[in-house]
């Protein structure tokens, strides 16, 4: 059995040590022979690496298993890149969040004014990364779930149009399928979702029972009126994410065709979402007083004890699970279905080509092969079509440092709105992100 290489850009995130524990688990289905954590912040990425070497050590010694901050070794000979960066880490999330809470617009990780300018620090670096994986291994696949996904995945798509081998992928469909089939008691894997959108704004339209073909969308919509919806794994959630999960019920009791993706609550309804978010405390607080916390608490206390045996109280998540079955798809060409990312091309044939779109797909060695999904009814090809029309000007934006085409970008967003209010939150994020941003004249 082929042994593969694989490197996770982003070494030193908290999401990591959870990995680890997914790789050392699965030796026996998906083989290793080198893992590499790559990180530019050596210091952060550290006490994780120390971590990831005692748990191999202990569990799989055969895996060659090491950290660095350096390019080439980060890179070299490797058959899948994770990447998962964070660029600027909590301290600029905890920024994009706040800057525009404060001023009555919604801050969020990869939506509206926050999602911008995530959007333009995450494309500087993730456009200079693939030139480094590029440079020292050509033929590796670059499994990208680095947000804002949906702005990253066109960025790479203007700049690398001919490779075939970045897939732009999210968790976050799947959780939503995951928590469907706790409503409706069943393995998720008996769920086989119809599903369009946009990356973090998107609708399941069906959910099949994969054996018989019956699609159980009608029954899960009358368990979530009767009975609110919750993530598969409710229990290792905080509560912003049970109340997110939770406000799907809403949504569905307005626009019941359809099951929605959870992000699409900021979109639907900003003015009760601004309601209950705080300016002061929002989830990057959460996680760093939680996650953040737990993890490298973790890693420190097994570190000083100098093993992991039966010390290890870091849980392996859906989101490792999921990216891990990805790279099995394409190593063994398994062709298993997944929502992905990619160019639209017809796939919903009522929107534009050159749109990135999510959609569902066979994955296997050659790449994802798409599925279609139709015209779509008008309601959501209005939101969506805005919604991409902000997106295309967000990277216009980067690639010609045009301010004009990021007021543009800013104006259209949903969750702005307004020119004035765009300029102003424009202004304070190009402050506050310095040279994380380009030159915008
Ligand atoms: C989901 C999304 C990711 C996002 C993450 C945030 O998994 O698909 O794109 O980054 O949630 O989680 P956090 O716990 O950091 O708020
Ligand atoms: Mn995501």
């Amino acid at each position: 059995m082929k042994k593969y290489n694989i490197v996770i850009v982003g070494g030193g995130s908290t999401f990591t040590p959870g990995f680890l524990k997914s790789f050392c688990r699965m030796q026996k289905e998906f083989p290793l022979n080198k893992l590499v954590l790559f990180d530019i912040d050596g210091e952060r990425q550290k006490p994780i690496g120390e971590f990831g070497k005692l748990l191999f050590q202990d569990n799989a010694p055969e895996v060659e298993f090491s950290y660095t901050t350096d390019i080439k070794e980060a890179y070299t000979d490797m058959d899948f890149v994770f990447m998962q960066m964070r660029v600027g880490k909590y301290a600029m999330r905890e920024l994009d969040e706040k800057i525009p809470l404060r001023m009555g617009l919604i801050g969020q990780e990869t939506v509206g004014a926050g999602g911008f300018a995530y959007g333009l620090r995450s494309t500087k670096e993730m456009i200079k990364a693939v030139y480094d994986i590029r440079k020292y291994a050509p033929e590796a696949w670059i499994l990208n779930y680095s947000n804002p996904a949906a702005i990253v995945a066109e960025a790479l798509r203007r700049e690398f149009p001919d490779d075939k081998r970045i897939l732009n992928i999210c968790d976050q469909p799947e959780n939503i399928v995951r928590s469907a089939s706790r409503s409706l008691g069943c393995d998720f894997h008996l769920l086989d979702p119809v599903y369009f959108g946009l990356n973090h704004y998107g609708w399941f339209t069906h959910l099949y029972n994969v054996e018989t073909g019956e699609d159980l969308l009608p029954k899960l919509r009358e368990i979530i009126h009767e009975r609110g919806f919750l993530p598969q794994d409710a229990e290792q959630r905080d509560q912003s994410w049970l109340d997110t999960y939770g406000y799907v019920q809403q949504m569905m009791e307005d626009f019941p065709e359809f099951l929605p993706n959870s992000y699409d609550q900021y979109y639907l309804y900003p003015y009760y979402k601004l309601e209950h978010l705080n300016p002061e405390y929002t989830r990057t607080d959460e996680v760093r007083n939680g996650r953040e916390k737990r993890v490298f608490e973790e890693c420190n206390k097994i570190i000083e004890a100098g093993t992991t045996k039966g010390l290890v109280d870091i849980h392996e998540d859906a989101h490792a699970e999921f990216m891990i079955d990805v790279a099995m798809d394409i190593a063994y060409n398994r062709n298993n279905r997944h929502i992905i990312i990619t160019e639209n091309n017809g796939l919903i044939a009522n929107m534009q080509d050159d749109a990135m779109v999510e959609v569902a797909a066979e994955l296997g060695a050659n790449g994802p092969r798409p599925m279609g999904v139709g015209n779509i009814p008008t309601f959501y090809k209005g939101l969506l079509e805005q919604q991409v029309a902000y997106e295309k000007l967000t990277v216009d934006a980067y690639f010609e440092h045009s301010y004009q085409k990021a007021l543009q970008a800013l104006t259209l967003n949903r969750l702005i709105n307004d020119a004035k209010k765009a300029r102003e939150v424009l202004d304070k994020l190009i402050e506050a992100n310095g040279d994380y941003f380009p030159e915008l004249k």
